[in-house]
């Protein structure tokens, strides 16, 4: 069962194996800003994933199409209604600014 630490806060919660980073975080009690509810549409879950990148889901197309269109993306944005976790555990910043629309 990986683990997720969500940062600002540093707080650590077990998560599943096959749940979103957007529903773990929900799940944490944390904050995060999830307009489309998922559909890929809004780009305001954006994170940055500090550690376990590779242990995620691999981006679709419509989610790299998304982060391209997103001020302030780095080579650690995911959408976090689209990274989903495998095994392994996960480092995830918050971000402090609504980067998507
Ligand atoms: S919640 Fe809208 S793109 Fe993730």
């Amino acid at each position: 069962m990986p683990s997720v630490t969500i940062l600002p806060s540093g707080k650590t919660v077990e998560a599943l194996a096959g749940a979103s980073l957007l529903e773990t975080i929900l799940g944490a009690g944390e904050k995060i800003s999830h307009t489309c509810d998922g559909n890929v549409e809004c780009g305001t879950c954006h994170v940055f994933v500090h550690e376990g990148r590779k242990a995620l889901s691999k981006m679709q197309r419509s989610e790299n199409a998304k982060l391209d269109s997103i001020v302030g993306v780095g080579s650690k944005s995911r959408l976090a209604c689209q990274a989903l976790l495998g095994g392994e555990n996960v480092t995830v910043e918050l971000l402090g600014f609504s980067s998507g629309r």
